[in-house]
This record gives structure tokens, C-alpha cells and sequence, in this order.
């Protein structure tokens, strides 16, 4: 049993939003407070490689945002399963999520900080989509990862400012 319980939230602000490769008993969006979702931090495992890392999300603290995400319920034994992602420079928080109906609860949230050997760090959005457009790793293209994350925040009603200005820098650079 994890910490008593028999199943845990797990709440997603990256990848974990559009696509989850794992069995889940809920699906719930939700969204954190004081966390802002920055594409500053490197992947040389996924959406790029050692040599030349793509630029994933992490979250960046930040009194007074909100960070829109989906959280999922799963079982303490899907959960072990997930511990890869602690890889990559990404270690695990608990943290208080909201619910769009207004509930709340706790939930477990994967943070790559400032502190980490791959983090790469803030640049401006332009220099972000260029960097994404030309980064490829074994998940695919590096582009790809941002616009399907771009495409699901629309489609559950959320405006990302920066996620949707790296977007449209991305349409224009073709
Ligand atoms: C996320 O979507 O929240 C996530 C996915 C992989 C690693 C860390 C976070």
C-alpha cells in the first residue's frame, strides 16, 4: 500500500497531458497553484539526445500562477512502474492540486529544477522554437512534443502564453 492508500494522483503538465502509456482508474483535469510550466529543461533521453538535448517542460516556482494539467488516479503498482521518470533530472513532490469542479486534493507532480545536470534554463520563446525545431530523439521530434501539448491545453479550454507563443514561432519557422 502507498503511504495507506490504495491508489495516488499523479498530476501531468507535460507529455503526461496528452498522452499516458500506462493503465489509470481516473482522468481528471486539474490544475496547481504557484507553478509555472517553462520549456527550460533539457532532454537528451526523449525529444532529443547527449549531443545536441530537446527542450522539454518542467515547472518554474511562481508565486500567484496556475499551472492547468490532468491528473490521474492509478494504483501504487502502476505508480512503481513509473520511477524512469525519475531519470533525466526529474524528482517527485507531493503537491495540492485542484480539480476543474473546485475539489481538491493531493497529488504526486514530477519537477526538473534549476539545480539539475540537464536543465538548460529561460531563453526567449523564439530561441525556444528554434531549438525545438531542430532537436529529434528516440520519442520523436522535439516539435511534435510541443504541439501535441499546445493542442491538448486548447482542447481542454486553457490559455499557455508561453506554450502557445512557442507554437505559433514554430508554424512560422516552417
Ligand atoms: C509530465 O507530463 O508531467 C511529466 C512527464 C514526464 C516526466 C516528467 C513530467
Amino acid at each position: 500500500k502507498f503511504d495507506g492508500h490504495d491508489s495516488v494522483w499523479l498530476f501531468g503538465y507535460g507529455s503526461l497531458i496528452y498522452k499516458a502509456d500506462f493503465p489509470f482508474l481516473e482522468r481528471r483535469p486539474a490544475s496547481i497553484a504557484n507553478w509555472s510550466r517553462r520549456f527550460w529543461q533539457g532532454s537528451h533521453d526523449h525529444r532529443g539526445t547527449p549531443e545536441a538535448p530537446g527542450r522539454v517542460a518542467t515547472l518554474i516556482p511562481e508565486p500567484g500562477a496556475v499551472c492547468a494539467g490532468m491528473a490521474y488516479l492509478i494504483t501504487p503498482e502502476v505508480f512503481a512502474h513509473l520511477d524512469y521518470r525519475e531519470k533525466n533530472g526529474y524528482l517527485r513532490f507531493a503537491t495540492d492540486m485542484t480539480f476543474d469542479d473546485g475539489s481538491a486534493a493531493e497529488g504526486l507532480v514530477y519537477i526538473a529544477s534549476a539545480d539539475n545536470a540537464a536543465f538548460l534554463g529561460e531563453a526567449t520563446e523564439y530561441a525556444i522554437a528554434q531549438h525545438i525545431a531542430r532537436s529529434a530523439g528516440p520519442s520523436g521530434p522535439n516539435r511534435e512534443y510541443l504541439l501535441n501539448l499546445a493542442q491538448a491545453l486548447r482542447e481542454m479550454g486553457h490559455e499557455d502564453k508561453h506554450v502557445f507563443a512557442i507554437e505559433r514561432y514554430l508554424d512560422q519557422l516552417g
